[in-house]
This record gives structure tokens, C-alpha cells and sequence, in this order.
């Protein structure tokens, strides 16, 4: 495990102190929003008649982009393409795992173009490429926390691209049912904290799984930061953490004291113009495991 040496500086507990947390080093993809706006209606979020500001859009991501930076989060880019105004939610792209990127096939035809630009881009990487089988919406739908991938359905993924997955990557692989409409991806209802995993390593909104995958969470994650329906609202827990630094909306404010109480970083971001593509940090962001 590499850790980011000059974060690991303050992190001598006190008796009183939360748990110390460390970094472990992160490399990421993400798209500028270049030709970002909302001209269809794929998710509650989207409000077609409603002008969006690509400009302001183009700012928050370079903050984000900044901020990754700043704390040492390697950052990689693909070209957005005109036409194609969801491809800043790079998270979409695939699901990328020991050198191999498992590819996405979009649920709507509106989006269907990028799975194979995200494809190309890995390819030319290096990675090895699955083509899918099955419609998957990458890591907006998998989730990696410690050596099993939690898969969402409900909305975007399908259940057999979990199969898909499970078979690809020799993982278990932990299907959940997200059922409201608002939160579609699992990474809108569902937060890795601690990728190692452990009882405290999530923080999820109950109420976005059906009742099987509420009791699969509590039994899994017993000690799991459970947000309030505001902090979801603003999309806090489409956040993302190093393990010790956790990128997150700023208007998740609740959650973000949470955070800090239990010894996380939280840096805050505004991702609102994005938010009207119903997408925010993680969203933007596609973690690459190689
Ligand atoms: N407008 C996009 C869609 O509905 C937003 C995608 C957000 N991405 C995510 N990983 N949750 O497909």
C-alpha cells in the first residue's frame, strides 16, 4: 500500500481522538465539461428547459480537478466530444480493476456513444478491454470496497452485468436494489469511505435500497455513517475519498461533520451546475486500479 507521506504528518491520535486515517495513493479519469448542458431528460435531475452555464460548469470540474491535484489524486483526461454533453461523468465510463477495464453499455441511446470512447481510451492505455454483454453504467453502478464489488441495479445496471462482472473479475459481487428514481447510480446513494472495507468503511441513505438490501448494508456495515435525505438531496454521498481526504459536495454539510468526527478530511466542492445533469464528485470521476 503507498501512502501519501506528508498527509501521514498530523495523524498521531490523542486518547480522545477518532481513529487515525491514511491516504493511499489514487489515480483517476476524468472529462472536462466542454460540451456539458442538459438537453434530454434521463434521470429526475435533468430539466431540458432550464439553461445550464457550460462556463460555470467548466469552473466547479476545474476545481475539482484542482483539488484532486492538490492532494496528490493523479488525475487523467479523455476529450469530451461534442454531441456527447453526459461525458464529463467519467465514473459512467467502465469499471477499470487489476489492468483490466470492463466496458459500458448505456442504458439510454442518448449516451450509448460513449462506452466505446471510454472503451478506446483504455485500450490505448494498455488496459485490457471486456466488451460487455449486458447494459452497465461502469462505476456509477460497481463500487469496490475491500476484495467485493457492490453492484447496483434498479434503474441503470442490469442484474446479469453483475454475473458479467463477477465472472471477469473473480470477485463476489453484492447486488443491491436501489428504488428511488433520484438516486438511479448507486454512487448517488452509496459512499466508499475506507476502501480496505471494515464494519465503518460506507456511509449510504437507507432508504434508496429495497428492504433486502438495507438488511444485506446493516449486516455488511454495521457501523456505517447513515446521511440525512438533505445531504443526499445535494448529492453529498457522490463524494470522493482517499481514505483519509474525501471530496464532497459543500452543501452536504451535515455529512461532512460526520466525516471529520469519525477523523476524515472533508474538502468541499460545488459541483451545482453539474448537479443539473444529476451528477456530482464521483460522478466526475473514474477510479483507475492498475
Ligand atoms: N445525466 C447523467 C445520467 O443520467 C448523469 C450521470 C451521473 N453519473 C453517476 N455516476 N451517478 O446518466
Amino acid at each position: 500500500m503507498t501512502m501519501i507521506g506528508e498527509q501521514q504528518v498530523d495523524a498521531v491520535a490523542r486518547p480522545d481522538d477518532p481513529a487515525p486515517r491514511h491516504s493511499t495513493a489514487r489515480r483517476v479519469l476524468m472529462c472536462s465539461p466542454d460540451h456539458f448542458t442538459v438537453s434530454y431528460r434521463i434521470n429526475p435531475w435533468m430539466h431540458p428547459a432550464v439553461p445550464t452555464d457550460t462556463d460555470l460548469a467548466l469552473a466547479q470540474w476545474g476545481t475539482l480537478l484542482d483539488t484532486y491535484r492538490r492532494l496528490g489524486i493523479e488525475v487523467e483526461l479523455i476529450d469530451p466530444i461534442r454531441g456527447l454533453p453526459d461525458m464529463v461523468y467519467a465514473a459512467n465510463g467502465g469499471f477499470v480493476l487489476d489492468g483490466v477495464a470492463y466496458a459500458a453499455q448505456f442504458r439510454y441511446r442518448e449516451r450509448a456513444a460513449e462506452g466505446p470512447a471510454y472503451a478506446d481510451w483504455f485500450a490505448a492505455r494498455g488496459l485490457r478491454v471486456v466488451r460487455p454483454r449486458h447494459v452497465n453504467e461502469g462505476e456509477g453502478d460497481f463500487l469496490l470496497v475491500g476484495d467485493t464489488i457492490f453492484a447496483g441495479t434498479g434503474f441503470r445496471s442490469a442484474p446479469a452485468s453483475h454475473r458479467e462482472v463477477a465472472r471477469v473479475f473473480d470477485r463476489e459481487v453484492v447486488p443491491l436494489r436501489l428504488v428511488d428514481p433520484s438516486y438511479y447510480h448507486l454512487d448517488t446513494a452509496f459512499a466508499v469511505l475506507d476502501s480496505a472495507g471494515g464494519p465503518a468503511s460506507v456511509a449510504y441513505l437507507p432508504r434508496a435500497f429495497d428492504a433486502a438490501s438495507r438488511a444485506e448494508l446493516e449486516r455488511r456495515f454495521p457501523d456505517a455513517v447513515h446521511v440525512t435525505g438533505e445531504d443526499a438531496a445535494v448529492l453529498g454521498l457522490n463524494c470522493f475519498s482517499d481514505g483519509r481526504n474525501v471530496v464532497v459536495a459543500n452543501r452536504a454539510t451535515t455529512f461532512a461533520r460526520d466525516l471529520a468526527a469519525r477523523g476524515y478530511l472533508p474538502h468541499a466542492v460545488d459541483l451545482s451546475e453539474l448537479l443539473r445533469g444529476g451528477g456530482g464528485v464521483k460522478c466526475c470521476t473514474l477510479e483507475l486500479r492498475w
